[in-house]
């Protein structure tokens, strides 16, 4: 089925959207992106994901196009356009077109692409079995860059094992999925890494967060040794499109009894209990 794009200003079919070959982000990946979903309509914590946005534009120095009430136009309108339901929004700023010439081109305007396809409300949880790989990426990871080549190279290693995802291992540290943040639970207690520039800051993990701490169960923010992640009790990956997925199996190696735990259970109910408010 044919979906509706925004390209700078101009709304589309999808394939008739086109780029010119001269665009920064398909020259240098030269740009930021959001991904979120859109539930019953309604963009989910879009106003978070415009904030790292708006963040993700100035750290990387590209002028901001639009103001945070143009952002929420567009994609209302996008969102309008392409039916409501329930869709997941991809959102793409780069630098602009110029020759090809490394440092910033001068007087370009930047270019917004916005997507969306369709969404399958999930049924059922299909636990995740991982692989834990080095973690091959630049030293930038909390930037949400479209230059995303380590990602994939890591993601693909996770497919080609018949995994779901690669869980990343930095100096002998966990830093997150090839696609997803990580959480254990050792001891009874949820541990997550730190944010630091090695790791991106989800939105679902900082909702995560902030639900079970809010729920007394308090998340610790500290790091987790690679070699203790055959040991945890339970682990599960968060991002926005998957949302909360327990992981059974680690490297071949059953996660605690090879069933989704407690924890997990918890923290899902929680979760879909906000998710399920915030779209009403
Ligand atoms: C490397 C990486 N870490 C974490 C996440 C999760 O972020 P969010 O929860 O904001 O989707 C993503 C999402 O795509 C990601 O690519």
């Amino acid at each position: 089925m044919s979906t509706i794009a925004y390209l700078n200003g101009a709304y589309g079919p999808i394939e008739e959207t086109r780029i010119s070959v001269l665009d920064r982000g398909f020259l240098f990946g030269d740009g930021v992106y959001e991904v979120f979903p859109v539930y019953g309509g309604k963009g989910f914590l879009q106003d978070r994901h415009l904030e790292r946005l708006e963040k993700g534009l100035a750290t990387v120095r590209i002028e901001n196009p639009h103001t945070r009430a143009q952002w929420n136009e567009l994609l209302d309108e996008l969102i309008r356009r392409n039916g409501g339901g329930n869709q997941a929004i991809y959102l793409q700023v780069t630098r602009g077109v110029a020759p090809r010439l490394h440092a910033f081109p001068e007087g370009v305007t930047p270019t917004v692409l916005v997507t969306s396809r369709p969404l399958a409300t999930a049924t059922d949880i299909k636990p995740a079995r991982v692989v834990t790989r080095p973690d091959i990426r630049w030293g930038r990871c909390d930037i949400k860059s479209i230059s995303l080549l380590g990602n994939v190279l890591l993601r693909q290693e996770a497919v080609d094992a018949d995994c779901t995802e690669s869980i990343l291992i930095r100096d002998n540290q966990v830093t997150e999925g090839a696609a997803s943040n990580v959480f254990v639970v050792r001891n009874n207690r949820v541990v997550t890494p730190p944010d630091k520039r090695l790791l991106f800051s989800g939105t679902t993990r900082n909702l995560v967060i902030e639900l079970a701490t809010a729920a007394g169960i308090p998340v610790d923010m500290a790091s987790i040794p690679a070699t203790t992640l055959h040991d945890v009790d339970e682990m599960w990956i968060t991002g926005s499109i998957m949302e909360v997925v327990p992981v059974i199996e680690v490297d071949g190696h059953p996660v605690g009894d090879g069933r989704p735990g407690p924890f997990w259970k918890k923290i899902w109910s929680l979760f879909q209990d906000y998710r399920d408010r915030y779209s009403i």
